[in-house]
């Protein structure tokens, strides 16, 4: 059966209201659950509600934070997130973006004492319909080995750039774990009771393993491309979090096993104007960029080339108008967090 955007979006925020998010914050980050599971990502979408709310529930996520927004310059802002949710601080940051960079050009906004904001490329793809350029980085929980050594201490921390194209509402959008995987990938098969692909993931002691449970318990995923890929997650865990202030070197807390305090996740947004060199020409010379890999020769049985991004954003419009399928044992799980609280409605 096919779920509607609109009764998702009320269910999620009805959800979040219950474990006493504003109804602001319910709303932004039900919203951004629902987009990630819409535009084909439902590893970092609504099958994260459970764990959010655990965590609300467990005071390690602050419902009611007061985010701290400091000014350093015109165009340079940290916040101090007070453990809200994930998406409420990034899209915060993403806000002080697009508003700031119409007057200084460029804007560069360090996070801390956030959480775990799913997807990237959804601040990425706010940020570029409005014209923006724009990198966002955020650290994560451990699972990496750093190259030469044993013991997961980085996170899949992404790294995420976008822009505008010339058609406004297909921007490209990269947005990568700089693992092999993502861990959401885990988490998911997990939740629905399926094994993983071969070559997925290790175990604790290194062994290749298809059991979610043995990965997520003290294993780990390799890095792409092994000593290139270590040291772009490195980088990003000194840009979200040594930089912003936030936890680092493996300190980043598991949203779902370390119940000892809040995550601290660290992020870093930088962007500026997209055509602030070349005004409207930009949009020539992006078409022609993109025209000129799309003309490229394909490899047997594909139909299309796509650039970063295009793709989601096909997916993500098209499921708008028809539903998404939802995977009964997410549904379960949805249900379950939501009379924990009394709430009687079900999906
Ligand atoms: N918040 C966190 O802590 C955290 C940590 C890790 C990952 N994530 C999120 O997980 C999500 C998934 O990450 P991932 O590494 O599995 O992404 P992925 O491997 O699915 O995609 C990576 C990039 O490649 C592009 N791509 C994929 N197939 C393509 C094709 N055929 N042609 C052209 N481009 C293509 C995608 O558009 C995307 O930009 C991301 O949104 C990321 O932000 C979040």
């Amino acid at each position: 059966m096919k779920i509607k955007y609109s009764d998702l979006l009320k269910y999620i925020e009805k959800i979040f209201i219950e474990y006493e998010l504003s109804k602001l914050h319910a709303k932004i980050s039900a919203k951004y659950l629902i987009d990630a599971d819409f535009s084909g990502v439902p590893t970092h979408g609504i099958a994260r509600v459970s764990m959010y709310c655990m965590r609300i529930k467990k005071k390690l996520i602050n419902p009611k934070p007061k985010i701290k927004i400091k000014k350093i310059s015109p165009s340079i802002f940290h916040i101090d997130a007070d453990n809200s949710i994930g998406m409420v601080a990034a899209d915060i940051a993403t806000d002080l973006l697009i508003k700031h960079t119409k007057k200084n050009g460029i804007i560069l906004v360090g996070v801390k004492n956030s959480g775990h904001y799913g997807m990237s490329g959804l601040f990425a793809e706010k940020a570029a319909k409005k014209g923006l350029a724009i990198w966002c980085y955020t650290n994560a929980p451990p699972f990496i080995p750093p190259h030469g050594t044993t013991k997961p201490l980085f996170g899949t921390n992404p790294i995420c750039f976008a822009c505008p194209t010339n058609n406004i509402d297909e921007p490209f959008v990269l947005d990568m774990s700089t693992s092999s995987t993502n861990r959401g990938k885990l988490q998911y098969a997990l939740k629905i009771g399926k094994k993983l692909e071969p070559g997925m993931a290790f175990d604790k002691n290194g062994n290749p393993t298809i059991d979610p449970i043995k990965a997520l318990n003290g294993g780990m995923i390799a890095p792409i491309a092994t000593y290139k890929g270590s040291g772009l997650a490195w980088m990003i865990d000194i840009i979200s979090g040594v930089m912003t202030g936030a936890n680092h070197s493996g300190k980043v807390k598991d949203p779902y096993n370390d119940l000892s305090g809040p995550q601290n996740v660290g992020h870093m947004f930088i962007a500026f104007k997209a055509d602030i060199f070349l005004g409207n020409n930009y949009k020539k010379r992006i078409k022609e960029n993109i025209v000129t890999v799309k003309k490229l020769p394909k490899k047997r049985n594909l139909l299309k080339v796509c650039y970063p991004g295009e793709s989601k954003s096909k997916i993500k419009l098209k499921n708008k108008k028809n539903g998404v399928v939802v995977d009964p044992k997410i549904l379960e799980d949805l249900n379950k967090t939501a009379q924990a609280v009394g709430l009687t409605i079900k999906i």
